[in-house]
């Protein structure tokens, strides 16, 4: 490989399938970059509703998300994300952000606005990209994708352990409720809609523990770089 191709690992699939923590495990393996996608619709998402802009005024969602003022800081617990002087790291991962950052990412014009920014993550000695579309339309030139998969039950499962284990209340059918819409909303709509790349592995982790997919998303790398 020449040396000034910077080796790019994508991971799509749908919410709470387990694709920011695998990238993080994996990132760590190989001393990779990350870039959690879902974060800049988040932040994007929180930034429209503090400044009380309408879903309809789409130019003004894409004209934030160009100039959204965010920094990601390393920290000894993981990522710090600063917007505006204020630290979000926990607002932005509230299911209400969640869902509206999935209707901020149908806007085509919000889409476009976040393209040149994700692909400014690229940096040696590679990254490693978890999103929806990070192999069919921000990377499509990476040399390994993966689609990653579970069934709604376990990943409702999978968030409702992880938000008991900060203290807070969940409801397990509330929460499959809220995956199935949002996977629905993510996968019909217009403009890089959630599916598999045609030359993705699709990966089913159901039955599959955190380490045996790491694992394996680290022997398919060795393999293709
Ligand atoms: O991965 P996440 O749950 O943090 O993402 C939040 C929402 O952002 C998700 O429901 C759809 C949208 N999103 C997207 O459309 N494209 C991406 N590459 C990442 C996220």
């Amino acid at each position: 490989m020449a040396s000034n191709i910077i080796p790019v690992i994508t991971i799509d699939g749908p919410s709470g399938a387990g694709k920011g923590t695998i990238a993080q495990n994996v990132a760590s393996e190989l001393g990779f970059h990350i870039l959690d996608s879902g974060s800049l619709y988040r932040l994007t998402a929180l930034a429209s509703q503090d400044d009380g802009i309408a879903l309809s005024d789409e130019s003004k969602i894409a004209e934030l998300a160009l100039n959204l003022p965010v920094e990601f800081l390393a920290v000894d617990s993981g990522l710090k994300i600063i917007l505006r002087d204020e630290d979000v790291s926990e607002a932005i991962r509230k299911e209400e952000i969640g869902m509206l950052a999935s209707k901020v990412a149908a806007l085509p014009k919000v889409r476009e606005a976040l393209l040149e920014r994700q692909r400014s993550f690229s940096e040696q000695p590679g990254l490693i990209a978890d999103g929806r579309d990070m192999g069919t339309t921000v990377f499509p030139d990476s040399a390994l994708k993966i689609f990653m998969t579970a069934s709604a039950e376990e990943r409702a499962e999978r968030r409702y352990k992880q938000l008991k284990a900060k203290g807070i209340n969940a409801n397990i059918a509330a929460l499959v409720k809220d995956l199935k819409l949002r996977d629905e909303q993510d996968a019909n709509r217009a403009v890089s809609p959630l599916k598999p790349a045609d030359d993705a592995v699709l990966l089913d982790t159901t039955e599959m523990s955190i380490e045996e997919v790491t694992i394996r998303v680290v022997e398919l790398a060795k393999q293709r770089f």
